[in-house]
């Protein structure tokens, strides 16, 4: 039986959530550490880190130590990690808590190694470790032990993770770059280029949460607009410019393309019978980056299956991981490693 100091956790790009058995998500913060360059002191952790983005002199950086979904600097995620497990775990580091996981796809065995020292130098007594769609699946409820095909689409900031699983496996899956960031990239560019305006990283990010859409705004939606302040590439001042939600639309047109695109390649790569599954029940979206209006619609429109959006889809994965520390006869019937075909290019 677990000890209720037990946890899971989803070891993202740009968040990081906890779970504890007993009390539910005890953390959700964003994985950033702002660090002096000329020092190379942290400064903050977490979301006090965030707030310093793009308000920093030249000497302060934030970095996301697992930004481009392997782990780019094994001491900022080790200070990290540790920072937020001392938060959550507290005085119960003594009872060497188990914990259950998930990281980007893209880690490699190594860094998966050395995130497994991480943990055990923050008093883990055992970590194990999850594929992303296996715990995204678990922490949704698909039942994925029959011999029936479920497509499962986790897109969180860096990466999205698109499988389709069957009797406790994944049958076919790809990771594929394109993520919120890749949508606040696009967000940034059309910008600079229609209204000659520079704007942040933060402010692409908010301009996509509020007023982006991935399917074509019909009705009040296509009158949505939003105010946006940034750098004028012209006189070098700071400028206004109102954005509609069609302007967004346009700008993430093409990457959104481009999601659906890696989608069919997963459909086409199934089986034929695990595809008929897939067309009947429909596909799955996860990762808080799903929660993006019109996202669901748009694969709709595009595949004609039918898309749904999890219920609060940033704790899809931490909650599988959650259901794995709770029921240990999971772990068994659900693998954490490997037995998968990947599809590669
Ligand atoms: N309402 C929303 N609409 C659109 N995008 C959203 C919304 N809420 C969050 N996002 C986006 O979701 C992304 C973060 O999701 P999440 O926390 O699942 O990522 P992550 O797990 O850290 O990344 P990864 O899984 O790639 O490692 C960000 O790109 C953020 O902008
Ligand atoms: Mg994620």
């Amino acid at each position: 039986m677990a000890q209720s100091q037990d946890i899971s956790m989803d070891i993202g790009t740009s968040n990081v959530l906890i779970y504890m058995q007993g009390k539910g998500i005890v953390l959700r913060e964003p994985a950033v550490v702002a660090v002096d360059r000329d020092t190379d002191k942290v400064l903050a952790i977490g979301s006090e880190a965030n707030r310093l983005v793009g308000r920093t002199p030249g000497n302060v950086q934030a970095v996301r130590p697992f930004r481009t979904g392997s782990l780019s600097d094994f001491t900022l995620a080790s200070t990290m990690l540790q920072s937020f497990l001392r938060t959550v775990v507290g005085r119960h580091w003594l009872a060497r808590p188990r914990c259950v996981l998930s990281v980007p796809t893209g880690v490699s065995e190594t860094e998966r190694r050395s995130i497994s020292s991480i943990m055990f130098d923050a008093h883990m007594r055992r970590t194990q470790m999850i594929d992303r769609p296996i715990a995204a699946a678990l922490g949704v409820g698909i039942p994925f032990s029959e011999p029936y095909g479920s497509l499962i689409v986790d897109m969180g900031a860096g990466a999205t993770d698109i499988a389709v699983l069957a009797m406790n496996e994944i049958v076919v899956a790809t990771c594929v770059p394109i993520g919120g960031d890749y949508f606040d990239d696009a967000i940034i560019r059309y910008i600079r280029k229609k209204h000659n305006l520079l704007i942040g990283d933060l402010t692409a990010e908010e301009i996509k949460i509020n007023i982006g859409s991935a399917a074509l705004p019909t009705g009040e939606l296509a009158e949505v607009s939003a105010d946006v302040t940034g750098r004028s590439l012209i006189s070098g001042l700071p400028k206004t410019q109102e954005i509609t939600t069609m302007e967004v639309y346009e700008a993430i047109k093409e990457p959104v393309a481009e999601l659906i695109e890696a989608i069919q390649g997963v459909i086409e790569h199934t089986p034929p019978q695990l595809a008929s599954d897939v067309f009947e029940d429909g596909i799955v979206l996860t990762g808080g980056a799903a929660a993006l209006t019109g996202l669901a619609e748009a694969v709709y429109q595009a595949l004609n299956i039918p898309c749904g959006v999890a219920e609060d889809p940033q704790t899809s994965v931490v909650m599988g991981c959650a259901r794995i520390l709770e029921n240990g006869s999971l772990l068994r019937e659900n693998p954490a490693e490997g037995r998968r075909k990947r599809l590669r290019g």
